[in-house]
């Protein structure tokens, strides 16, 4: 899976879709959710910090966790002497990070990630008390989101009962949806949403 992003990380950045669902999925963020300079926070599936930079100006920090070293790179080369991200290639399904943020966000990665359930316990786990979730992903769809093939993408977009369910299961309260932004595509319409919980 991180060969798909490995190759696709050179050019990731190019073209107006997924600059347009960060900005979205980053407004949704900041009109729900008061960050504070003092706030560590996680990206989780940071890939080349699309969504780590809007954050970082406004909290204490940011860590972009991701399993693409070639994405990390691109990321790498965004940061500057006055505005950073921290790239951290990490697994946190296979081994916790052994810290706490105030926050994670991320910005469709959860599809990428066959058990739900276990990414929402780690998430859990990785938060300090009254620490927040905002999760941006798919509605459910048919599978043609994806138009360069469907490798390495476990779920077609997300139910949003069953969703609710699996992230009130790991423990997370006050677990609401807002839907940010649609990409349209020839073949169709993709609804984004971002679900915001807090521990
Ligand atoms: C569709 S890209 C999104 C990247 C970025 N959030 C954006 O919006 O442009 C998904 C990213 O999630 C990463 N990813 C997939 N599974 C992961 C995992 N288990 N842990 C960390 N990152 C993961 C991939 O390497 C990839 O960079």
């Amino acid at each position: 899976m991180s060969e798909r992003f490995n190759s696709a990380a050179a050019g990731w950045d190019k073209g107006d879709m997924r600059q347009n669902i960060a900005d979205a999925v980053f407004q949704t963020i900041v009109s729900r959710i008061a960050l504070t300079n003092n706030m560590k926070i996680m990206d989780f599936g940071a890939g080349t910090g699309l969504l780590s930079f809007k954050i970082a100006p406004m909290v204490g920090s940011v860590v972009g966790v991701d399993l693409s070293e070639k994405m990390l790179e691109q990321l790498e080369a965004k940061n500057t002497d006055e505005l950073s991200v921290e790239a951290l290639y990490h697994d946190i399904l296979a081994s916790s990070l052994g810290c706490e943020f105030n926050g994670i966000v991320s910005s469709m990665a959860m599809h990428h990630v066959e058990d739900t359930a276990h990414l929402f316990r780690e998430f859990y786990a990785h938060l300090k008390k009254d620490g927040f979730i905002a999760i941006a992903d798919l509605e459910e769809e048919d599978g043609s989101f994806h138009t360069h093939g469907n490798e390495g993408v476990y779920h077609f977009g997300f139910n949003r009962e069953q969703l609710r369910n699996t992230i009130e299961n790991a423990g997370f309260k006050n677990v609401r949806f807002h839907e940010v932004y649609r990409v349209e595509k020839e073949n169709g319409n993709y609804p984004i949403f971002v679900v915001t919980a807090m521990k």
